[in-house]
Parts: structure tokens; C-alpha cells; sequence
């Protein structure tokens, strides 16, 4: 800034800023991270006399203002707002004895486990209590002028925020991004003091919901004349291999004294490439204090469309808007992200995008990133959706909840289609403290502000208001149901609006609703009477698109295999039937689940008998915090059996049976069980099954044929069920059309030797948030994992680095996350490794386990 123009803002302090300050080229738009120096406190019990329903609802409701077209508006308080004599709102209060934290920050994850009060279901971890996060601001005569909003991507739960002892509003769900507008509030001169209280209560939710400022918060400064919050709308109505139109709406904000005429201008080009036109000009007049949108539309010859991976390829374009005085001086530039594609949902064929028939194969994953619990980061989160590409999965369903705004950017640049999900419950609880508790006030805000807020994406392909909403089958729920999908549709026409059934039926009001019918279960045919659902749907709404939003609920532990093996492609867990309930384990053959689900198996088949149906969302792509089902009640189980993939990121055996189904052009054979049944199943059966996207196979036990098998109909495993074990070796070659297609080997390894280390990246990027994921493996001498191996693996770490976290997958480990000791489950363990912020050099990372070699390994940190 230099020292004439830097005059020139301060006599305009308060007005509309001149050109001289935007020196930057963003027009002043400035949006700045303030994620590091935080604050933190935890309390248990009450540390202040505030409480959002007993005193600050009425506070925090006007913070809904914005989002609310069909309710009232909310007034502020007269008076004095609570908090003010709270000294933790106060500069004055010394936080020096406070955690010193970075934000995304999950309070609950690093421990302990079996916290007092909090259920399986959430994760035995301490989520509940106050968490107070405060931090200074501070600002500069280049402010003078300017609107500066705090947006909050989430926090659960509860969030209030003060600014210099001041309230300046919140916003209680706590999977919700919010903005406050801090202007009035701030001292350019002083240190400002911001101030956050978050409450999360016992029993608010079925799954692990994470505690405190668990995603990313900005700082944002703009010129009082703005593109508004969420305030441009891209829409394809017509797509071909020739050309696009592309429409676009600009809502222009107005928070300066004056009226404005804005010129609004808009150019497009591909994401990272050439410029490919621009939109006609529009002037608007925004009177002082008002919002006023323009439209328009451009026609891109030959567009890049956008589409799923691996049949498409997910390109974006970036739509610059600028917003000039006319006097010609920018005032604004803003960047929306963009696809070109079509979406049609056929009853017949399903999902097409851009004309092509795609079959949905999702997964459900909820929030948290394993170890490093529900704070978000961008790795972690790319690492997840890596594996399910490699899975062969096409969609993600976003269980149940709004989820972080990177995870949809990273949908769209990887070629994930997304059920964008709103809510787990309307007015009717599930738990004692869940959402139900302020559906009435906030349910339109929040579906509002969701929708807003992720309608630019080309990944996101259908609006979810609900999931088994325990009152989907009465009156009252159906008409919930209509003002929720009436809601969607004032903001969005573009996509269907759906919510997951569990129970629902044909003919009831809300089923009647909906666009797409969703059924968890009960499509498939589920728990005892296995009568599949979907021919009762098809019939009776021959025009809808169905699909599976839950599927399969499958449990296991990884490594765990346990005997007999049903016969049945699909059995309910019960003792003596899949579990071992002193150990707490859940057969990996992959065939157990409860008794509302059914193996992945048992639902390919209906799956191949419906064809109309337009895919699935297994229940979960990856496990996940809180509930561990079939053992909610035992105090040592904190995590799910339901992944694909387990918590630490290491493929369960089912994770070949989808992909020989997803990725069928993919070669490859996978063996199971282990082999190393020393001695107590030798002369035992031990059945081998084999999944491969192959058609025949013939298994090999020590040499000897066990028979070659070809892929009947209906059934999607080899299975040698009669192998009776000796140590020594399995061998599978499989064939395609004849020919020979992938081979895989199994043998009985010797005893553990050594550890063995590798990471996914060893060059790392030194931002503080950047990750390593190091795998390390118990081996014998010829290098093969010793799958049964549970030794105490000992990390340390020299150079500019930290390990955050350390996991094995187990369902039952108590161990805290952050522990730099961790027993292998099955031959594996994982560390998860963050370099130091602007420390650029080697980090070095060993692993040490007692009787074995050690193992090292050097990470580059750029
Ligand atoms: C469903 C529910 C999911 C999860 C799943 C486990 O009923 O929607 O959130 O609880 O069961 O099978």
C-alpha cells in the first residue's frame, strides 16, 4: 500500500473505497486464513452463565436472516446481548494457561477413550462440554471502509461469536458454514478480541460428530459493494458435444450509503487454461442496504464437459465476475468454479450425464478422517476419495449432513457424483439432543444456506432433505416433507430432491414426493423375510428413478477370519454365526451383517434382477467413528465394522469383491483367508474364496488342484469351501474369455522378522497441513506380511515434521489416537505424518517393534 493512496482510503473511510486501493488486481476482495494462534478451553461443567437455548437463542436467530424468504424475521434483543460480562469475550482475560491450538481443531479426538457418558455410537470420546476458542484480529487503516465478514466453515456445535465483548451472532448446527458480519464491530486501531463458544451435549448424535472448530475459518474483506455471500448461480440448461449455454445469475450486495449503479462483467475460461468467452455486460442499480441480481448467458462452442471418473473426465471451468463504478473502477472480483454437463434421471436406464448412461457406485462416508477425527484436511479427505477411485466408486453420499466445502472441490476435480445430504432428523428425535431440538427455527436457514452454498457444483446431482426420517410414513412427515422439497426447489430446479427410506412405502405422502426413491434395505429384500421392495416401487411409480442410498451394511474386521463359514452368500450376524464376541470381532469373509442389511453379494444379485435400479451407496466406503455395530454396547468398541476400507485406510478383503464388479477391466485375483493356521486348523476345513473380476478360476493348494471353477450366474466369489488346511501354499490362476487373466499367491509365512515402512508421498509439502500416511508392515524373512502379527510398533520422528496420529484399523483399540506406540492388527499399522510449516529438509520417520529390525524412512518436506 503506498502512503498517497493509503490518504486517499482513510478521508474515504466509510465509503465506497476508490480504485487507489485496489492495488491487489481483486478488486479488494481479500479472503485470508485464520486458522493458526488459537486459544482453546474445554469445560465440563457450566464456565459461564450462557446456554444457546436458555439464553442466547434469541441472539443468535437474526443470523438467519439472510436465509429466510418464508418466515419471519427475526429481530435483535433490545439491550444489552449476554456474554458481554463473560470474561472470556474480554481482552482483559489472560488465556495464557489455555491450549495454544490451529484450527480445523477437534477437541474430542486425541482422547482418552471411555469417556464418561459418551456412548459407542458417538466413539467413546470426550465430545461433550463447552470449548471456548478465542483469538486476536487485528487490523490496519487499509480496512477503513470495508465490509469484514468471519466465515465459519463449521463448528460443532452451537457456535456464538463475539467480537470486542460484543455478540455478534452464531449459528447452532453444527454441520452448517456460516458467515457474521463483524464491520460494526471492529477497532481498526486496538487488537480485536474474537471470542467463540461451542456447546455439544450428551446423546446429539447416532455417529461420532467431532467437537469444536472442525473445519477451516476465514476472514473476508470486501469492498461494502460485493458479490454477495454465495452470490453467483451457474446453470447448464443445454448441453452438447457442440456447444453449452451457460447461465449465470450475479447477486450484487450493497452495504455502503449509497445507491450504486454496478457494472457487472463476466469472463469464462477453463480451470488452469485458455479464456473461452465472456458474458454480456449487465448494469444494475443496488440501492443502499439492498441485494440485486443480473442475468445472463454465453455459448461455449465444443465445451469440455464435465463427468464422472473413470467413464468421463471431470473438467471445470472458472467464471472471473468483476464489479466496476462507472466511473470504471473495479470494486469486486469474484471466481466461481463451474462444470458443463447434463444430468437426466431415466426410470429406465437411470443416470445419464451428458447422454451417457452411468450406474451409480457410491459409497456413504461420514465426516471424520479416521485418527485425526472430524478436523478437516484437504489430504486426508483426497486420500479417502483416492482409494474409492481406485475402488472403482463413481459417488459419495454425504451421510448425513452438509459436509466440508473442500470435499466437494475435491468431487469435482476428481469425478465424484454426490448426493448432497441435509439432515438425519425433521421434528422427531433419534437421539435426546440431535437436530430435532431446533428443526423448527433453523431448518429452513439451514437447507437454504446448504443449497446456496454447494449449487455451483457440477459433482453434487441430487438434493437429500432427509435420511430415515422416523416420521417418513405419517401425515406429518410428508408435510414437513413438501415444505423442505418446496424450499429446494425456490433455490434450485436443476436437480431431484430425494430422502432415504428405511421404511417408507408406496402410496405414503412423502414417498408420493419425492423425485428419486431412495431406499436403504429394504429394495434389496432385508432382514428376515428377504422380500426385495424395488418391484413394489417400480410398479407403483413406473416414471421414478429408484436407487439403493443404503446398501449391503456388511461387518467385518480386517484380517479376522472365523469359523464355520456360512454357506449362504449372506448371513446375519449372531453368536456362533460370523462373530467372536469375546473378541470383538466380525469374520472377514465378508458375508455377516445385521439384520437389516445383507452382503455385498446377496445385493449384486438383486441388483442384476432389477435392473432398472440405478445403482447403489454402499453403507460405509470407509469406517468410521462411533458406532460399532453389532457391538454398540461393549465398552471397548468405539468404531464401525461397516467400511470397505478400515479406519487407518487399509483395504478389507471385500474391497476386491466391488471391485471385480466396478472395475471389471481391471486384472486381478485376491486370495482369502490368511494361510498361516499353525496349528490349530491343520486337517480343519478352512474354506478359500477367491473375488477377481475374472469369469473362471482354478485354485492351486500346495500344487494340488482344488478344483476349477467358472462364475455362475448370480454368484460373484470363487468358492473352495471344502479346502482342508495344511501350511503351505494357495495359488490362483483366473481366466477371462479363455485366456489367462490374473494369477495371486498365498503362502504360510514364517515368523515375524523385521518391519517394513513405506509411505504414500515421500515428498511433502512444508504448509503445516500437508500429510504423509506410513504404512508399516510385520514381515518375515522373505518379506511377506505375517497376517496375523499384533506387535507394539514403536514411531519417532527427527526433522521438521510431527506425527499427528497412529492407527491399526482395529474397531476395539483403546489406545489414544495421538500415541506414538501402536499394536499391528493384522501385520499393519499407520502413521500419520505433518510437516512443520515453512521447514523445508528431510524428515526422517522409524519404526521399532521388540525381537524385530527396525525400519526407516526419509520424507522430503518442500
Ligand atoms: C442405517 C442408517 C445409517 C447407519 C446404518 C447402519 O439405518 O441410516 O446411518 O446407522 O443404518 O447399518
Amino acid at each position: 500500500m503506498k502512503w498517497a493512496a493509503l490518504y486517499g482510503c482513510l478521508l474515504l473511510s466509510y465509503s465506497l473505497v476508490p480504485a487507489s486501493c485496489q492495488e491487489d488486481g481483486s478488486g479488494g476482495r481479500e479472503r485470508i486464513s485464520i486458522n493458526k494462534n488459537w486459544k482453546f478451553s474445554r469445560f465440563v461443567s457450566p464456565p459461564d452463565n450462557l446456554s444457546y437455548h436458555s439464553t442466547l437463542r434469541p441472539w443468535i436467530l437474526p443470523s438467519a436472516n439472510d436465509f429466510l424468504l418464508n418466515g419471519t424475521q427475526f429481530e435483535r434483543p433490545e439491550g444489552q446481548a449476554p456474554g458481554h460480562d463473560v470474561n472470556y469475550t474480554q481482552a482483559s482475560f489472560d488465556d495464557e494457561s489455555w491450549e495454544s491450538v490451529n484450527l480445523p481443531h477437534d477437541w474430542a479426538i486425541k482422547g482418552p477413550f471411555k469417556a464418561p457418558g459418551i456412548s459407542g455410537g458417538m466413539g467413546r470420546l470426550p465430545i461433550n462440554g463447552i470449548g471456548w476458542y478465542r483469538r486476536d484480529l487485528t487490523f490496519s487503516s487499509a480496512d477503513a471502509g470495508k465490509s469484514i465478514f468471519l466465515d465459519i466453515d463449521g463448528a460443532m456445535a452451537y457456535s456464538a461469536v463475539w467480537l470486542n465483548g460484543e455478540l455478534v451472532g452464531g449459528w447452532p448446527f453444527g454441520y452448517a458454514s456460516y458467515r457474521l458480519d463483524l464491520t460494526p464491530y471492529i477497532d481498526l486501531e486496538g487488537p480485536n478480541q474474537l471470542a467463540i463458544r461451542l456447546e455439544n451435549a450428551l446423546d446429539s448424535s447416532r455417529w461420532y460428530s467431532g467437537a469444536g472448530i472442525y473445519r477451516n475459518v476465514w476472514l473476508v474483506k470486501t469492498n461494502p459493494v460485493h458479490v454477495a455471500q454465495y452470490g453467483t448461480h451457474i446453470t447448464t440448461p443445454s448441453v452438447s458435444a457442440e456447444e453449452a449455454t451457460v447461465e449465470l445469475v450475479v447477486n450484487v450486495e450493497n452495504l455502503g450509503e449509497d445507491n450504486q449503479e454496478i457494472l457487472v462483467e463476466t469472463e469464462v475460461s477453463l480451470v488452469g487454461g485458455r479464456r473461452v468467452g465472456s458474458f454480456e455486460p449487465a448494469s444494475v442499480e443496488v440501492a443502499s442496504g439492498e441485494k440485486q441480481a443480473t442475468n445472463s448467458s454465453l455459448t461455449i462452442e465444443n465445451p469440455l464437459l464435465w463427468g464422472p471418473y473413470p467413464l468421463q473426465t471431470p473438467n471445470l471451468y472458472v467464471a472471473t465476475t468483476t464489479l466496476s463504478t462507472s466511473d470504471g473502477t473495479v470494486i469486486d472480483r469474484y471466481e466461481t468454479t463451474f462444470g458443463i454437463r447434463s444430468l437426466t434421471f431415466d426410470s429406465t436406464r437411470g443416470l445419464l450425464v451428458n447422454g451417457q448412461q452411468v450406474p451409480v457406485r457410491g459409497v456413504n462416508n461420514h465426516h471424520d478422517l479416521g485418527a485425526l477425527g472430524a478436523a478437516f484436511n484437504t489430504r486426508a479427505a483426497e486420500r479417502q476419495l483416492e482409494e474409492l477411485l481406485a475402488l472403482g466408486c463413481n459417488a459419495l453420499r454425504t451421510s448425513h449432513n452438509p459436509p466440508a466445502p473442500e470435499l466437494l472441490d475435491l468431487a469435482d476435480r476428481m469425478g465424484f457424483l454426490v448426493m448432497d445430504e441435509a439432515f438425519d432428523v425433521w421434528n422427531q428425535r433419534k437421539t435426546t439432543n440431535d437436530f430435532h431440538r431446533i428443526f423448527p427455527d433453523w431448518h429452513e436457514p439451514d437447507l437454504r444456506a446448504f443449497i446456496r452454498r454447494d449449487i455451483n457444483h457440477p459433482s453434487v446431482i441430487s438434493w437429500s432433505i432427509g435420511n430415515e426420517i422416523p416420521e417418513q410414513r405419517t401425515a406429518a412427515g410428508g408435510a414437513t416433507g413438501r415444505m423442505l422439497y418446496d424450499i429446494v426447489y425456490e433455490e434450485d430446479t436443476t436437480r431431484p430432491v430425494t430422502s432415504g427410506l428405511n421404511n417408507g412405502q408406496p402410496g405414503d405422502s412423502l414417498v408420493n414426493l419425492i423425485d428419486i426413491k431412495s431406499l436403504n434395505y429394504q429394495g434389496e429384500g432385508r432382514g428376515a423375510n428377504w422380500r426385495p421392495a424395488f418391484p413394489a416401487f417400480r410398479s407403483a411409480y413406473p416414471n421414478s428413478v429408484i436407487w439403493t442410498t443404503e446398501s449391503a451394511s456388511t461387518l467385518s474386521t480386517r484380517g479376522a477370519y472365523l469359523f464355520p463359514v456360512t454357506s449362504n452368500n449372506s448371513a446375519i450376524v449372531q453368536e456362533g454365526v460370523g462373530i467372536n464376541s469375546t473378541r470383538l470381532e466380525v469374520s472377514a469373509y465378508d458375508l455377516y451383517h445385521p439384520s437389516w442389511a445383507a452382503s455385498p453379494d446377496y445385493v449384486f444379485v438383486q441388483q442384476d434382477l432389477h435392473p432398472y435400479v440405478a445403482g447403489e451407496f454402499v453403507w460405509t466406503g470407509w469406517d468410521y467413528i462411533g458406532e460399532p455395530t453389532p457391538y454398540d454396547n461393549a465398552a471397548n468398541a468405539r468404531s464401525s465394522y461397516f467400511g470397505i476400507i478400515d479406519l487407518a485406510g487399509f483395504r478389507k478383503d471385500r474391497f476386491y469383491l466391488y471391485q471385480a464388479r466396478w472395475r471389471p477391466d481391471v486384472p486381478f485375483a485376491h486370495i482369502l483367508p490368511h494361510w498361516n493356521w499353525e496349528p490349530e486348523r491343520v486337517g480343519e476345513v478352512t474354506p478359500v474364496h477367491v473375488f477377481s473380476s475374472a469369469d473362471e478360476a482354478e485354485l492351486f493348494v500346495n500344487g494340488e488342484s482344488a478344483g476349477r471353477l467358472v462364475q455362475e450366474p448370480a454368484t460373484y466369489r470363487f468358492r473352495w469351501d471344502d479346502v482342508t488346511y495344511e501350511p503351505g501354499s494357495l495359488h490362483v490362476v483366473t481366466y477371462k474369455n479363455g485366456e489367462v487373466w490374473a494369477e495371486a499367491t498365498k503362502n504360510t509365512t514364517g515368523d515375524a522378522t523385521r518391519l517394513e515402512i513405506k509411505a504414500d508421498r515421500s515428498k511433502v509439502t512444508a504448509d503445516g497441513s500437508d500429510l504423509s500416511f506410513i504404512t508399516v508392515s510385520v514381515v518375515d524373512e522373505n518379506g511377506e506380511t505375517v497376517p496375523d502379527a499384533s506387535n507394539s510398533i514403536t514411531f519417532s520422528i527427527t526433522g521438521p515434521g510431527e506425527i499427528v496420529a497412529t492407527d491399526n484399523g482395529s474397531p476395539i483399540d483403546q489406545t489414544p489416537f495421538p500415541s506414538l506406540t501402536r499394536d499391528a492388527l493384522a501385520g499393519l499399522a499407520l502413521a500419520i505424518v505433518r510437516p512443520s510449516e515453512g521447514e523445508l529438509g528431510d524428515i526422517v520417520i522409524s519404526a521399532e517393534a521388540d525381537g524385530l529390525e527396525g525400519a526407516t524412512i526419509t520424507l522430503e518436506a518442500v
